[in-house]
């Protein structure tokens, strides 16, 4: 699993989808009087660059070796002691991994503050299908009552959640994950009226919370 994703390495460092948009911007905010982060499954490494820009120590982790995280690590485990960091986040990558539970779990637990979760957000069974067509990797999007209990399972505080539409590029979504021919126009026919002409318009999801205990 890990060496596709040091395969796909440079197309996530360059993906617009990625290294842009509302959600960076929201995170960024609610880690507002952090000095620290952990940034989770931290791929292409966007999160943690805008968290280092606004002026945090930002430990990335990663259990793929292509991304360059400062520690090679799965979310289900994090090698720190529990409170390490004012702030834990993970964005865009929730839906691969293999236990969700345990990883809201790890996030909170290494989390001193506050945590963020931002992740593609569900929007029906033929999206899911699409999506492991696309990519075998992907686990499951989780929708908005699943991310609030998980969070509270995990004793956080959601203080806020917000949503995105987000319109990327539908050949450069294909083309990240090798997606072509017969799957492809599947993937097409799977989206429905999500796809238009080369715009797909996903879903994203941030819930941002406190620590309480
Ligand atoms: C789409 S990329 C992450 C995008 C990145 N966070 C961003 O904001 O641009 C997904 C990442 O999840 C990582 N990943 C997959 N399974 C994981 C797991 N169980 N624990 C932690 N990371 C995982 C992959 O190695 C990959 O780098």
């Amino acid at each position: 699993m890990t060496d596709m994703w040091s395969e796909r390495a440079e197309l996530y460092r360059q993906s617009l989808a990625h290294s842009e948009g509302p959600d960076l911007d929201a995170i960024v905010a609610w880690a507002e009087g952090c000095s620290s982060a952990i940034d989770v499954a931290t791929g292409g490494g966007h999160t943690a660059r805008r968290l280092r820009e606004a002026g945090l120590e930002v430990v990335s982790c990663d259990p793929s070796p292509g991304m360059r995280p400062d520690v090679i690590c799965f979310a289900e485990h994090l090698p720190f002691a529990d409170g390490s960091f004012d702030f834990a986040t993970t964005r865009v990558a929730a839906h691969h991994f293999a236990d969700i539970r345990e990883a809201v779990l790890e996030l909170a637990r290494v989390a001193r503050q506050r945590v963020a979760v931002v992740d593609n957000l569900f929007m029906g069974e033929d999206t899911e299908l699409a999506e492991r067509l696309r990519d075998p990797s992907h686990v499951r999007n989780y929708g908005e009552r699943e991310w609030r209990t998980m969070l509270a399972d995990a004793g956080l505080k959601i203080v806020r959640v917000e949503t995105w539409d987000y319109p990327i590029s539908f050949s450069a979504w294909l083309e990240r994950c090798g997606c072509e021919g017969d799957e492809a126009d599947e993937v097409r026919r799977l989206m429905g009226s999500r796809v238009d002409g080369d715009e797909v318009t996903l879903a994203r999801i941030g819930l941002f919370a406190e620590k309480v205990r």
